[in-house]
């Protein structure tokens, strides 16, 4: 049977842009409302900034390090245990879950529960140097069917300067969470210091969630989040996804996992343009990020 491949047209609402017939603005408008247990926690990113590794490290954390039970949980993706808050349908569900209720999300502060700001619940933020993010989410646009294939590649830059995708402007999305981060229970962590000493990031993770995990157990949460070894889980990488919304024939969700790969993409004027913007938008933000390796 023929299955549609799904819209991709972009709805801007309330400074943010959404991804038609994927989310519902009146949905994503009640979000502010919902009743937040301590025992919740969201992990916030700019898309490709490694939600689906923090899914991983997360769950794994969740089963104390035995990847059996997450598999035994869902055989078709992280994001079925752990789904966007802002997907058509997701906060219903969200309203009677049982605990730990553990969600991701892209969207901006403003949009997400006030209670969080009343330090109920927990948050992850994960942030990534913004080239690599540009060079994954230019690869991601060929993959998923719901965003528009990009021209090419100088077309896209120019869009994501912009902020004319998902997630709208990558500096709008950290500056509206970090410059609220100290009126919530917020863990600030960055891809880049993931990539570096892994075992210290899950470290950090399972102590700011309160979790009490062995060595052992520690051990086998870092072993099952690398890079190689998420490739090998079909939940972890994504390779389950229908053909209709991900074609495959493109290319891989887990791409390279590396820090620095828009050095082979961006020009050096794209890469002064970039700088420049960089050092405009962040000047009153004092994060700095790893470009390169
Ligand atoms: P690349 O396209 O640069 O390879 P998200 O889940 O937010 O969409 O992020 C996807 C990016 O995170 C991809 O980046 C993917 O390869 C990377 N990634 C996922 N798991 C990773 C891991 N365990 N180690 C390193 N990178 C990982």
């Amino acid at each position: 049977t023929h299955v549609e491949a799904p819209n991709h047209e972009l709805v801007p609402h309330r400074g943010i842009k959404l991804i038609k017939g994927t989310h519902d603005p009146d949905d994503v408008d009640q979000i502010y409302d919902l009743e937040i247990r301590d025992s919740d926690v969201f992990v916030v990113t700019y898309p490709k900034s490694g939600t689906i590794w923090m899914q991983q490290i997360l769950l794994l954390i969740e089963v104390k390090g035995d990847v059996t039970a997450i598999s035994k949980l869902s055989s078709s993706s992280n994001a079925e245990l752990m789904p966007w808050i802002e997907v058509t349908g997701s906060r219903e569900a969200f309203i009677t879950a049982p605990s730990p209720r553990m969600r991701v999300t892209h969207l901006q502060y403003q949009f997400m529960p006030r209670a969080l700001s009343q330090k109920k619940g927990k948050v992850i933020y994960v942030a990534r140097n913004p080239k690599d993010v540009l060079v994954s989410y230019f690869y991601f646009h060929k993959l998923a069917n719901m965003l528009e294939t990009p021209k090419d590649f100088d077309d896209f830059f120019e869009k994501f300067i912009r902020g004319d995708v998902f997630g709208c402007s990558w500096f709008k999305h950290i500056k509206s969470w970090y410059s609220h981060k100290d009126d919530m229970n917020m863990l600030f962590m960055t891809f880049e210091e993931m990539i570096q000493d892994l075992k210290s990031a899950v470290e950090r993770i399972s102590s700011f969630l309160g979790k009490d995990l062995s060595d052992e157990q520690l051990a086998s949460v870092v072993k099952h989040s690398t890079f190689k070894n998420m490739k090998k889980i079909p939940q972890a990488s994504y390779e389950h996804v229908p053909s209709h919304l991900f074609s495959h024939q493109m290319g891989r969700f887990m791409r390279k996992g590396t820090i620095g790969d828009w050095k082979n993409h961006f020009t050096v004027a794209q890469s002064e343009r970039f700088d420049d913007l960089f050092h405009r938008e962040m000047k009153d933000f004092p994060l700095s990020f790893t470009w390169d390796v």
